[in-house]
């Protein structure tokens, strides 16, 4: 079994696909992340053909038989993609891990965006030492979710996608609603955001919610504005969080864990 103290971590998105190596012994990208726009359409085939780019960009600072973390925007099972919300629909029961692993030469892994970015804030960030129930939430095109309890990852929980006031929440309260409505963001934060954190705890009674995605780099101007019981902090890693757990969750697949 090896030990890989280095990862690349490469995080799939609706708009951007971005990829960097990852320090596992810190918790940290090495160096700057390279990003390439999303191709559309962005199906599998497309995609993986970034992916291979991205992975020839860090050749010289990625040993090549390190594993690789994926992150995709949907529901993936044991490596195999079953729902996607914001890329091509024909990732629907694509298998993630057999196609990138060929493409790639060597062990890959692919996970739920918002379960990267938990797991990295767990390990390594907002969420370290924590224990009972953290709820990671992510705020972009979506809203990503992931449940940690006790530091154990509960995987694929899609709590952008409940139903608040007869909407699908992520529609009103992720990040792309704001700038789409021209809302500010204390309106936002108080029209949006303080129902949708307010409908979780009362459902999920977390100890901790951690918001990432890219707006959580301007946290200081929501998350004051939101009164909820339960402390709401940015994530640490910002937006590093998914590629950062991205390679974290591969290495540990690489080593059977
Ligand atoms: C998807 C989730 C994803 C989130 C953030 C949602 O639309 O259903 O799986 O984590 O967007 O990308």
């Amino acid at each position: 079994m090896t030990t890989h103290q280095i990862a690349l971590g490469i995080d799939i998105g609706g708009s951007g696909i971005k990829g960097a190596p990852v320090d596992l012994v810190r918790g940290a990208m090495i160096g700057d992340r390279h990003k390439i726009e999303t191709p559309q359409p962005s199906t599998p085939e497309a995609i993986g053909a970034v992916v291979a780019q991205i992975a020839q960009h860090f050749a010289d600072v990625v040993p090549p038989d390190a594993p690789v973390g994926i992150t995709v925007p949907g529901v993936v099972e044991q490596g195999v993609v079953r729902f996607v919300g914001n890329i091509d629909q024909a990732w629907t029961d694509f298998d993630g891990d057999t196609m990138f692993e060929e493409l790639l030469g060597r062990s890959v892994h692919v996970i739920n965006d918002a379960d990267a970015a938990g797991v990295a804030e767990s390990r390594y960030g907002a969420g370290r030492d924590r224990s009972g129930l953290v709820i990671m939430t992510t705020l972009g095109t979506g809203i990503g979710a992931a449940l940690i309890h006790d530091g154990v990852l509960i995987p694929n929980a899609e709590l952008g996608h409940l139903e608040i006031d007869g909407h699908n929440a992520e529609s009103r309260a992720a990040a792309s609603a704001r700038k789409r409505e021209g809302l500010t963001f204390q309106e936002w934060a108080e029209e949006r955001l303080q129902r949708y954190y307010s409908v979780v705890e009362n459902l999920f009674w977390p100890e901790l919610f951690i918001v990432g995605g890219g707006i959580s780099r301007k946290a200081e101007q929501f998350l004051p504005f939101l009164r909820l019981r339960t402390p709401i902090v940015p994530a640490a890693l910002q937006n590093a969080a998914g590629i950062v757990g991205a390679a974290a969750v591969a290495a540990d697949h690489a080593a059977g864990r």
